[in-house]
């Protein structure tokens, strides 16, 4: 008997295999997919969140042998703020489509959290979990214990999956790394050569320990990552990612590792941000190449992110955060409004590249949308000119820019060259703008403050970006930008990602027209333009009440792509 969300339980359950148990939540729903209607006019089309209720950190990313990404994530099914945390699960074929499967990981017991961790496909059996399959799946998280009046020890726990990662099972020797700190959490495993690594924030001390293991269930500290970049008051969800460095002809020339870390409370723009270092690993510690600390994005709704597990060595990794910040995030409009709350960001790939003036740079590039592009509403060139557009009637209220400025001479460029972009609401006046100076310090700039749907004192509006064009040397340069619009979230990608920005915005009512127009760039320069409608990705999943119900299918095969095993009709009220 397994212990795992298939157990079909009307009432709360605590249910024993060997010495495991697990425990459901009589309101919590097993054996199959929340249902969730993405239709109202908040709800992100092309960009992940979760049918209902709260979502936050991404969990135990990997992608199976098959090419389908599995993203788990912390989630309440019962209410719209943080608690309640088990693991949600959702799968696709192609980082844009999502399929909501069912819940994958329940707690233990009722006082305690299913918190962040990851997961590996552990092909050689190293855990003896799997003597039959090469697709076996071991989950690592933290399991967090709460007391009536009091937060009890955070330990580091596993649990198995015999069917490709839909349903796990509760390893018995739990926890595999014990503790009694409150504040020891989130593992991220990783291969290295002959050993699996963990990396784990004991996060009020400001480290992060490296621990490795030959089969997942007996860990070794071997070393700690301490007091480096930004503090904060906490660290959170470490990773470390082995990355290719590029050279600027985008050539992999060797490759490197990145010891991410999550901050918060306490970021310098207010609540949670990410912080990354590139060095060497060598299997038990972690050494960065210098003292800087490097933010992976000038926003501040980008948190927590995780790199996918079984991508293939020497290509990029690929990422994705959770588009919110702790500041604000169980404030957000879309709960009392729509029933919802939290996206995850669009996927991004990574790698090293020198960039201009800043050096080594972890470069956040957009997974390319082709799965959602749906029709180009214009493709133009234009010198010093604009351009307006009425997308009121796009279905989805989503779009994806590219505006590819070339031939600019650096030494024509003066304080007034720039290139704006701004959506705006002709029915409420609202708009979300954002633009670039190719002069003076070079900042690209994000206004949300005229977008009135939130208002919370922690919901910064104004955010910019500096360095990420170099005018020194009066040569024909070039500069491009990418914006992927999504109803209430839009991302912005600078020179191919080498700098991004996640920004949440909450309008009255839809933002359905755009503008975009360069003023005073040198002779000769050319902004070419190209801008696409983009599909939606859930509304053709959707039954005739406007539900999308998901996939009951535990072998993969219904996977986002294909589609063939979803439901349409039946739901159920949780
Ligand atoms: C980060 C975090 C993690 C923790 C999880 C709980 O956002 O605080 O450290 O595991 O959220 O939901």
């Amino acid at each position: 008997m397994k212990t795992t969300a298939f157990i079909s339980a009307a009432f709360a359950t605590a249910v024993c295999a060997q010495n495991a148990t697990t425990f459901i939540n009589p309101a919590v729903p097993t054996g199959q997919p929340i249902p969730g209607n993405y239709s109202g006019g908040l709800r992100p089309q092309v960009h992940f969140s979760p049918p209902q209720f709260f979502m936050n950190d991404p969990n135990g990313m990997f992608v199976d042998a098959n090419g389908t990404y599995h993203l788990y994530y912390q989630y309440n099914p019962t209410g719209l703020g943080a608690g309640n945390q088990h693991w949600g699960h959702a799968t696709s074929r192609d980082l844009y489509h999502w399929e909501n499967q069912q819940i994958a990981l329940f707690p233990p017991e009722e006082s305690v959290f299913v918190f962040s961790g990851s997961a590996v496909v552990d092909v050689n059996n190293t855990s003896g979990f799997f003597p039959d399959q090469t697709n076996g799946v071991v989950a690592i998280f933290t399991l967090a214990r709460y007391y009536p009046n009091a937060a009890g020890p955070q330990t580091q726990n596993i649990a198995y999956s015999h069917d490709g990662g839909y349903t796990f099972q509760l390893y018995d020797d739990n926890p595999v790394i014990d503790s009694t700190s409150i504040h020891f959490r989130d593992p991220k495993v990783i291969w290295y050569e002959d050993h699996w690594v963990a990396v784990i924030a004991y996060s009020q001390e400001f480290a992060v320990g490296i621990f490795t293991s030959p089969d997942l269930k007996d860990w070794t500290f071997a070393s700690n990552f301490s007091y480096h970049g930004l503090l904060g008051t906490q660290y959170e969800c470490p990773n470390l990612v082995k990355l290719p460095v590029r050279d600027s002809e985008g050539a992999v020339t060797s490759e490197a590792y990145v010891m991410t870390l999550s901050v918060q409370p306490g970021a310098p723009l207010g609540g949670s941000i990410t912080e990354y270092f590139p060095g060497d690993f060598n299997g038990t510690h972690f050494i960065p190449f210098d003292s800087a600390t490097r933010l992976t994005d000038f926003g501040k709704d980008n948190y927590a992110a995780q790199y996918f597990y079984g991508v293939p060595d020497g290509e990029d990794a690929i990422s994705i955060g959770w588009a919110s910040n702790w500041q604000y995030t169980q404030q957000v409009p879309t709960g009392n409004l729509e029933g919802w709350r939290s996206a995850m960001t669009a996927p991004r790939a990574n790698y090293l590249q020198k960039a201009d003036r800043i050096g080594l740079t972890m470069m956040n590039k957009l997974v390319d949308p082709a799965p959602v592009l749906d029709e180009p509403l214009e493709t133009t060139s234009f010198g010093n000119s604009s351009l307006s557009l009425d997308f009121s009637d796009v279905a989805s209220n989503a779009l994806y820019i590219e505006a590819n400025v070339t031939g600019i001479n650096t030494t024509l460029v003066t304080g007034s060259t720039t290139l704006n972009l701004t959506f705006t609401s002709p029915a409420s006046g609202e708009s979300l703008r954002s633009g670039f100076f190719f002069g003076g310090d070079t900042p690209f700039w994000i206004d949300r403050g005229l977008v009135r749907g939130f208002d919370n004192i922690f919901f910064t509006d104004k955010f910019s970006a500096a360095n990420v064009y170099d005018g020194g040397d009066g040569t024909l340069a070039s500069w491009r930008m990418q914006a992927l619009f999504d109803r209430s979230i839009c991302e912005w990608f600078l020179d191919g990602g080498v700098q991004a920005a996640t920004v949440l915005f909450y309008p009255t009512q839809p933002l359905t027209t755009l503008s975009l127009g360069s003023q005073a760039l040198p002779p000769g320069a050319t902004v070419n333009v190209a801008i696409w409608s983009l599909k939606s990705a859930w509304a053709p999943y959707a039954n005739e009440q406007g539900t999308v119900v998901g996939n009951v299918s535990s072998s993969g095969e219904g996977a986002a792509g294909s589609r063939r095993d979803m439901i349409y009709e039946g739901s159920f009220s949780s």
